[in-house]
């Protein structure tokens, strides 16, 4: 059992909530982060945080600073929240880069930021990114969303390199396409069987935020399933 303790940002979502039953089966102290109230179910020992803006820096700093003091310290920020948006650049308002700059590189900027403090002082911290296989090629429609999955990756890149020296491991995931209820809704003539289980993708989010991965900074890994 590990003992160490992990921040869950999007942890209500549906990969999120994957997240947080592996670190917690893991033997992790858990704190899931998100933008709104904790849903029906959230297992027992979770310090569920819900309410916070994270692409807001105070109030990714009061979760971050909350999470920390009540498990003793923070050994992982696992950058789970983001979201989609399928838009033609055509009939696409533009308003949508924007928008999912900040659903997805703003937030995870600013959690990492906010985070920092804690995670170097536990002298061995780790990172892991959640960003997507479409930030290597995007499809129609995915312009917008890949832009800023690409920002991620570039986040990713920059902030490994910067605190190479300092303690903390940064690295990030691409998976294709999630086995969630949201996307069984929308491609419901899919073989689901061939996506990425959230369980799955969970325990690389394990992998890459425990010392097992000690090696291992800046890297991109692409979680496909067989998509
Ligand atoms: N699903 C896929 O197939 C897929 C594929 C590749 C990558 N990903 C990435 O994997 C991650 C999880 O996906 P998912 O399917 O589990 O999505 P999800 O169920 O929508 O979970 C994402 C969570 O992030 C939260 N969030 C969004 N903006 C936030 C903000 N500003 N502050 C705090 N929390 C915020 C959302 O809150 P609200 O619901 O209240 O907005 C939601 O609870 C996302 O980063 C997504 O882009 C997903």
């Amino acid at each position: 059992m590990s003992g160490k303790s992990v921040v869950v940002t999007g942890g209500f979502g549906a990969l999120g909530r994957a997240t947080v039953r592996a670190f917690l089966e893991a033997g992790w102290r858990v704190a899931a982060v998100d933008l709104g109230e904790a849903p029906e179910g959230t297992p027992d020992g979770v310090l569920a945080i819900g309410g916070v803006d994270l692409a807001d820096l105070d109030s990714a700093r009061a979760a971050m600073d909350k999470a920390a003091g009540a498990h003793g310290g923070l050994h992982a920020l696992v950058n789970v929240a983001g979201g989609f948006r399928w838009q033609t650049l055509e009939d696409g308002d533009l308003s949508g880069w924007s928008a999912l700059h900040r659903m997805n590189v703003t937030t995870a900027a600013t959690a990492s930021k906010a985070a920092l403090p804690a995670l170097k002082a536990s002298g061995a911290g780790a990172i892991v990114n959640v960003a997507a296989a479409a930030a290597r090629r995007a499809a129609a429609g995915m312009g917008a969303y890949a832009a800023s999955k690409a920002g991620v990756l570039r986040l990713t890149e920059s902030l490994a390199e910067e605190l190479k020296d300092q303690g903390v491991r940064v690295n990030a995931v691409l998976p294709t396409i999630i086995d969630t209820p949201a996307n069984r809704a929308d491609m419901p003539g899919a073989d689901f069987g061939r996506w990425v289980q959230p369980a799955d993708l969970a325990a690389t989010l394990l992998f890459l935020a425990s010392d097992a991965s000690r090696a291992i900074t800046g890297a991109e890994l692409l979680v496909a399933g067989r998509v």
